[in-house]
């Protein structure tokens, strides 16, 4: 077997909580050394982006044209309360709910080579995210309760297991009528295979996205999604099936990342006092091993012909960002979240923002990365402030009352945004920061120049936290810092999601380590929607050199990093590349 190792003290000799912060130092990007990788790219052992269930029972799900039922909303609908009329569960609404947050949404062709884009974007397109539903029976779908894995390439369900009936219902108690559960696992090897020591940021990335996008998908057919967040990983490695060594024998194994609970939303929908839903955060033991006491389906397929590279210092990661720990109680939640619109505009029927009154389900499907920006579109100052309005989740730490997609993640906001901003209308290029916990803005101010202006942007909206830090042309320094990529600097705005770092992880601990990842990924899929409704296009960028973007704002210490990159902005097209229809349909 292919081992790499790490120098430095043992992990075992260490704190867990410093194993992952090591982790995070070791895999930065430097100036002088980019983090360990391969070094080249092994194609012949590339992994199959595609898993199956060999010898599992497989389901097809229904091809929906964009105007088969159930129909698709506009798209900002999506953010207007009780815009979109609960939709019940049925193969076909759960058929919508995979195309809009993992299906195949476009293949794309150079000279001979095809390869597949999804509705959920991926660093190096190399999918490490796996989807699963636990639901009940489903007429067309099945007449028994049962956990799937979700195929990508043929947009189907594959049967792990039939879910004894009083089981399924034992589990569902407490849970809003019709609920159903989706989980998500990473094949880690898929990044592994390219990135080497850096994957493992990238795979929570991934799984930000894929939480993200379902949320989205969830609310084009008026249900709710909430992340189950005091579940430990081994309830929900048991619950997926991905503990199973006897079906992943020969085959690489999936790392079990988080299980969400969905539902329609509605006064009808479960128990409820007043306004509030009480949602509980975690599965009742009991029901949890009756569950997995059952016949499963299938033997998970090799993806690769070798065995996967072992990194040391990512074996030490994921044993030490792992969560032990449940937390049981509930969640409360308001019955339909409120909108950005209501707080920023109060009325409903305001002329549609977006060039087009778009569909949601149009702006899923055309969601791409560009791959070159032109270095000339600008954004209204009005758009770009529409966009960030969306990142916000206003209020603060009440879940009850935070906008979709935000009433997913029961945490605090505990990611901010240093944007580069470059071509905006109406706005001074230059260093500007906004601050998604407006509490925070203190502890950002303290921690960074103290030479920085910190005046409100001119015209922001009161209730946009948005500041001006400096002025200036940071075309040039924004490609830098993003590993020189002339995307980050030639498109109208760039943007560094700096993370409240080492108090996050002393507060809740080194498994709060990948939650902080998946809210950046959060905010990067809202945002990549928001750009292609406005008629602009976003790319997520993984690559970026960290230290130098905090002396860029002046962190030097772990209190404040930065985890994920992104840019927006005018594309050019390749006119190398065809695009191809997926599953034969020409959207
Ligand atoms: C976490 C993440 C990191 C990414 N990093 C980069 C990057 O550094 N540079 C880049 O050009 N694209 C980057 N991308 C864009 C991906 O290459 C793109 O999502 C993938 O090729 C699939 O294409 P699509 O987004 O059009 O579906 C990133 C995407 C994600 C989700």
């Amino acid at each position: 077997m292919n081992h790499r190792t790490t120098e430095g003290p043992a992990a075992e000799s260490l704190d867990p909580l410093d194993v992952v912060i090591r982790y995070h130092q070791e895999t930065k990007h430097h100036f002088f050394r980019y983090a360990r990788a391969p070094g080249y790219l092994d194609w012949a052992n590339q992994p199959d982006p595609f898993r199956r269930y060999e010898g599992s029972p497989l389901v097809p799900l229904p091809l929906l044209k964009p105007d088969d039922a159930p129909f698709s909303p506009r798209y900002e609908d999506l953010y207007r309360p009780g815009a979109i009329a609960s939709a019940p569960v049925s193969v076909r609404t759960v058929s919508r709910f995979f195309e809009y947050s993992l299906a195949i949404s476009a293949w794309k062709q150079a000279g001979e080579v095809r390869w597949a884009l999804r509705t959920n974007p991926s660093s190096g397109n190399l999918h490490p995210t796996e989807g699963y539903l636990l639901i009940d029976k489903i007429p067309g779908l099945s007449p028994f309760p049962g956990l799937y894995h979700y195929t990508a390439k043929e947009h189907a369900l594959e049967l792990r297991a039939q879910l004894p009936k009083e089981s399924f219902s034992l589990l569902m108690q407490g849970f809003p009528r019709n609920a159903f559960f989706v989980g998500f696992t990473s094949v880690n090897w898929r990044e592994t295979w390219k990135y080497g020591e850096r994957a493992f940021r990238y795979c929570q990335h991934d799984v930000g996205h894929a939480i993200g996008s379902a949320r989205i998908a969830a609310q084009t057919l008026g249900w709710r999604m909430l992340l189950l967040d005091g579940l430990a990983d081994d309830t929900v490695a048991a619950l997926l099936g991905v503990d199973r060594s006897v079906d992943f024998a020969g085959a690489e194994r999936e790392h079990p990342d988080c299980l969400a609970v969905v539902w329609p939303a509605g006064r009808a929908a479960g128990p409820a006092t007043g306004k509030t839903i009480s949602v509980p955060r975690s599965l009742a033991p009991d029901a949890v091993r009756a569950l997995t006491q059952h016949i499963w389906h299938g033997k998970a397929n090799r993806l690769s012909r070798d065995d996967p590279v072992q990194w040391e210092i990512l074996n030490q990661v994921e044993v030490t960002s792992w969560k032990s720990s449940t937390e049981h109680g509930v969640v409360e939640l308001n019955h339909d979240s409120p909108c950005i619109e209501t707080l920023i505009n109060p009325s409903a029927h305001a002329p549609s923002i977006y060039p087009g009154q778009p569909r949601a389900g149009q702006v899923i499907r055309q969601r791409r990365s560009a791959l070159a920006f032109d270095g000339k579109t600008s954004l209204s100052v009005d758009r770009f402030f529409k966009m960030l309005a969306r990142v916000m989740p206003r209020v603060g730490r009440d879940l009850c009352r935070r906008p979709m997609p935000w009433d997913l993640l029961p945490w605090g906001p505990a990611i901010h945004l240093a944007l580069f901003v470059h071509r905006v209308d109406g706005l001074a290029p230059g260093l500007y920061l906004l601050a998604r916990d407006p509490a925070k803005v203190g502890l950002l101010r303290r921690a960074m120049y103290q030479q920085f202006a910190w005046t409100s942007a001119p015209g922001c909206p009161e209730d946009l936290p948005l500041f001006l830090l400096q002025e200036g042309d940071v075309r040039q320094l924004a490609a830098e810092v993003s590993c020189h990529q002339d995307i980050a600097g030639e498109s109208a705005f760039s943007l560094g999601m700096i993370a409240e770092f080492e108090s996050s992880l002393r507060r809740y601990g080194p498994w709060f380590y990948r939650r902080l990842f998946w809210e950046t990924g959060v905010i990067g899929q809202v945002l990549y929607l928001e750009a292609e409704a406005t008629g602009v296009r976003a790319t997520g960028i993984g690559c970026f050199f960290d230290d130098p973007v905090h002396q860029v704002m002046g962190f030097n210490d772990a209190l404040f990093q930065s985890l994920y990159h992104f840019t927006t902005g005018g594309q050019v097209e390749d006119p190398r590349l065809t695009t191809l229809p997926p599953y034969g349909l020409d959207h």
